[in-house]
This record gives structure tokens, sequence and C-alpha cells, in this order.
């Protein structure tokens, strides 16, 4: 992810005047078996999504402290989960997702890893029933939020965020955010085409499609009546992150096992986490860890 035709087209999305018009997706609750199973594996080992989940995963270290109990809405097949999980061993995870089939997933994932700080429920984002008012630490949701129906729906998700949170809880949010040129779209779901499946290409694009803009987004983070703080990639907005103040500072020895991290990702995927912490950086937000 980089060189000069993602500049060239990042630069006319930074020309471009008019919105694109949001075509949510066609499956919000993700459960049919090829879907999930192309999403999965794009998640993991080789796949093309393993260095954005430790991104998130390192970004949201200064909101997770040890000892709370993180909620991660739409967790999906907790590649993330298992990332976030396995950086904050003394966090306990609850993974919540509408789709039974992808939580069934979700706990082969969490089984593989050999995980025992999550715990894996079915949940409808938009209304965290089960959940009572200031019962949780953390909130996390990475690349779900443009599988709500409308900004109604994402901004009941963020309303629910602060009821379920306590005072000083802790909020981080990764989500696409909605390009202005179709060619922009189609750019970033074809890029690596070579390296997925033709199902994630067209999933990757209807994401692309689904995607809430940055306006939408930032009216839904206020919704929370929380502090979030929002980020995205420089020129134009291909992810957006919305992130609370720290909770906490890193110390040596989690500095150490991101490191541990990133050395496991391949040659590839650490150019493309480089590549992307450079993008965001560009865009005001840095690692809270040196990582190299
Ligand atoms: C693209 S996946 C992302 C999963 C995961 N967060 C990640 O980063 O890999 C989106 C997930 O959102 C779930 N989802 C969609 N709408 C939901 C809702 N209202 N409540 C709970 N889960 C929902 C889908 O079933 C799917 O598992």
């Amino acid at each position: 992810m980089s060189g000069p035709v993602m500049i060239g087209h990042l630069l006319l999305e930074k020309l471009a005047r008019r919105e694109q018009i949001r075509v949510p997706e066609a499956d919000l609750i993700m459960q049919q078996q090829d879907q999930i199973a192309a999403f999965a594996a794009s998640g993991r080992d080789q796949g093309i999504l393993a260095y954005i989940y430790l991104f998130h995963a390192v970004m949201a270290l200064p909101v997770i402290r040890p000892g709370d109990t993180v909620l991660d809405l739409a967790c999906g097949p907790a590649n993330q989960l298992a990332q976030m999980a396995q950086l904050n061993p003394d966090t306990h995870f609850i993974g919540v997702d509408a789709s039974p089939n992808m939580l069934e997933l979700a706990r082969g994932t969490s089984a593989n890893a050999g995980l025992s700080n999550v715990t894996l429920q079915p949940g409808d984002i938009t209304r965290l029933a089960g959940f009572a008012d200031a019962s949780v630490d953390c909130a996390i949701c990475t690349m779900s939020l443009h599988h709500l129906p409308d900004t109604a729906a994402l901004a009941a998700t963020l309303r629910e965020i602060g009821r379920v949170l306590k005072p000083d809880g802790g909020i981080y949010l990764a989500d696409f955010g909605r390009l202005r040129r179709t060619a922009t779209q189609r750019f970033f779901a074809y890029d690596r085409q070579e390296l997925q499946s033709q199902q994630f290409t067209e999933d990757f694009l209807n994401s692309m499609r689904a995607a809430f803009s940055p306006a939408e987004f930032r009216t839904a983070l206020a919704a929370s009546g929380r502090q979030i703080d929002y980020y995205a990639t420089a020129l134009a907005p291909f992810m957006m992150i919305g992130r609370s103040p720290a909770r906490r500072t890193l110390d040596d020895s989690l500095t150490q096992q991101v490191q541990r991290a990133y050395a496991g990702l391949t040659a590839g995927q650490r150019r493309d986490f480089n590549n992307f912490t450079r993008w965001f950086k560009a865009g005001g937000l840095e690692l809270p860890s040196p990582v190299r």
C-alpha cells in the first residue's frame, strides 16, 4: 500500500468536491460461510489484513489497562481480538457479534491461540442488552461500523458505548472512511488482488462503498458523550480512528512484546505496517511505542 499511483489517487481525492452516496452492505450481519471464511483468512498469518490488526492493537494500547474488562463490538472472527488479547494478557476481553457463524469462527480463533482472557457472546452493538450502565472499562470496534444500516444506528451504537462505559473508560474505534471517487475506492479494493481472494476483493469494495463519511463518523463520536479524538489517514480518509485520551503509558516489557509481534510479520507485511504508520503519522496520529 504505497507508490505513485496511490499518491495520485489521494491527491485527486483532496481535490474532489462531491461525496459519493453511501451504499450499505447487502449483508449487514455476516452469516454467509464463504464470505466469512474469506474475511477470516485475510486476517490470519499471511493475510492481507494481518498488519492492520497489529497496527490497531498497538494504537489501542494507551486506552487499555491491565485488569480492565474490554468490550470488542462486532468482533467478527476475532483476529483483531486475539491480537489485542495477546498483547494485554491481564485484561479480560468480551467479543460481541450478531452473527452465530462468525462467533463460531471466533471461538476457533481464540482456542487456537490458547487465549484464556477472551469470552464471546451474541449481541447487537446498537443495543448492548445485558451490559449494565458503567459496567465496562473500555470499548473497541474495528472495521465493523460500516456494517450498520445508517447514521441512526451508528449514533445508537455510540450512545450505547457511552452508557456501558465507566466514567474513566477508554474507547478505540477504527473504520474505513467513505472516499469521494469511485476510482479511489476501486484502487484500494483491487490494489492487492493477487494476494486476496476474489470474494475478499468484492467485499473490500463493498466496505469502501458502505463506509461512513468523516462528518458522519465525527457526529456519531459526539453522541457517546465522551471525549474521543478523531484521526484519519492523510489526504483522504481511507481509514478513520476515534480514540479517547491515554489511560496508561507503555512500559519496556510491553514495547518488547510489540517488537516481537512486529518481527512475526512477513517482510511485505512489515513494509505495509510501516507505510500505514507513516500515512497516519502524516494525518496526526503516531504509534505510542516505537516499532522496528
Ligand atoms: C467486517 S467484520 C469486522 C470484524 C472485526 N471487528 C475485525 O476487525 O475483523 C464486521 C462484523 O460486524 C458484525 N455486525 C454487523 N452488524 C452488527 C450488529 N448490529 N451487532 C453486532 N455485530 C454486527 C458482522 O456480523 C461482522 O462479523
